[in-house]
């Protein structure tokens, strides 16, 4: 049968049962899907569109066969496993921040740099961005195109699923705690989350900035273009699905709130929404399951010259993550730049 064996690493997570959600919903071209996941979920059943299955040990497969490993088992598993597997033949899409900036691995959304993609042979990796990166380049790219982007600067509004299915149980278990005055203990975030926001995601870096607010500039410059400067502020808030960031954008040349309406109207996986109304913007609740960016609020800032500030909202899961990596494997496959393993024996 014609189609990639494609195996999801990681399939019992909030990011790998979306992969396995989108590989069905998308009808990517697979021969058979392996869901792979700890020795301690050998066995667990996980959806692949009307289908079960079951899954096995990643430490014990056998990639040699297999042509796709999408990957999102968290950056330890992927510095150790993801070279292994490329070293068998198999394409390894990993979502974790182990990768992306090694200059041998192309880091990749296929709306703005699919191209860079035909690289991937060096270590047989490709690099999803960070799900925060990811939103804000596919508004950023069609913008640049149109008036050169020279600095940005973003606030981000994070959801909990961001950090894993243990973080959206703490949100919940934190949210009913407070309802019954249970005591609260923040686990995974380092205060409490529940009706609360929180200015720091990632570990301290040197200067005072988050790792997410660094991985934000670092990986923009990498897939857009390295004379953007960027800072960020990144805020963990309490929503279980979807970011959001509030961007201010200055450009070289003049651009209007209309002009960008329009050209963002028009770009690959935009989706203006944007009414001057109560209600006329979207927020994260209706973005949740959704693949588009959505783009609210574009407004001209007159306190900078070529100034604009814009609303951009994104499911995390999707096209942060699971929906990007599904992309960046329809790109390899549609433009011949893989071939299915079993087709080629
Ligand atoms: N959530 C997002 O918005 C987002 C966006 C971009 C990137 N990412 C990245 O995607 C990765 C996964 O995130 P997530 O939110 O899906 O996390 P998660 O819900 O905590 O799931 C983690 C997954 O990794 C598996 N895993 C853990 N240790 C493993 C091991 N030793 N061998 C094989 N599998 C192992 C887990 O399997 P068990 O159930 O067996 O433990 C589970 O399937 C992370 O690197 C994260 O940074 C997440």
């Amino acid at each position: 049968m014609s189609g990639f064996k494609v195996a999801v690493a990681g399939a019992t997570g909030n990011v790998g049962r979306e992969m396995l959600a989108i590989l069905a919903e998308r009808r990517f071209p697979v021969s058979e899907v392996v869901a792979l996941a700890s020795s301690r979920s050998v066995g667990k059943e996980v959806s692949f569109g009307e289908r079960t299955i079951r899954c096995r040990a990643l430490e014990h497969y056998d990639f040699s066969d297999t042509d796709f490993c999408l990957m999102s088992a968290g950056g330890a598993v992927s510095r150790e496993w993801s070279p292994k597997i490329g070293a068998r033949g198999c394409v390894v899409i990993d979502n974790s921040s182990a990768w992306r900036m090694d200059p041998d691995v192309p880091l990749i959304v296929p709306e703005v740099n699919a191209e860079a993609a035909k690289g991937f042979g060096k270590k047989n990796i490709i690099a999803n961005p960070n799900c925060s990166t990811a939103q804000l380049v596919v508004a950023l790219k069609p913008l640049h195109d149109a008036a050169i982007i020279k600095r940005v600067v973003v606030a981000t509004y994070q959801s909990v699923s961001g950090a894993g299915k243990d973080a959206m149980d703490e949100l919940f278990s934190q949210t009913r705690s407070v309802f019954v005055s249970d005591p609260i203990e923040p686990k995974k975030f380092p205060k409490r989350i529940a009706f609360n926001v929180i200015p720091h995601i990632d570990v301290f870096m040197d200067d005072g900035s988050t790792k997410e607010e660094w991985k934000m500039v670092a990986e923009t410059k990498k897939i857009l273009d390295p004379k953007i400067k960027l800072t960020a502020t990144c805020v963990r808030v309490p929503v279980f699905i979807s970011h959001s960031e509030a961007v201010n954008i200055e450009f070289e040349k003049p651009i209007s709130a209309d002009e960008a309406r329009d050209v963002l109207s028009k770009a690959p996986g935009c989706l203006v929404v944007d009414r001057r109304e109560p209600g006329g913007y979207v927020t994260p609740h209706e973005a949740a399951g959704e693949d588009a960016t959505f783009i609210s609020r574009i407004r001209e800032d007159p306190t900078i010259e070529n100034g604009l500030n814009l609303w951009v909202v994104s499911d995390n899961l999707r096209k942060g993550a699971a929906l990007n990596a599904v992309q960046i494997a329809e790109v390899l496959s549609n433009r011949g730049w893989l071939q299915p393993k079993l087709n080629a024996a």
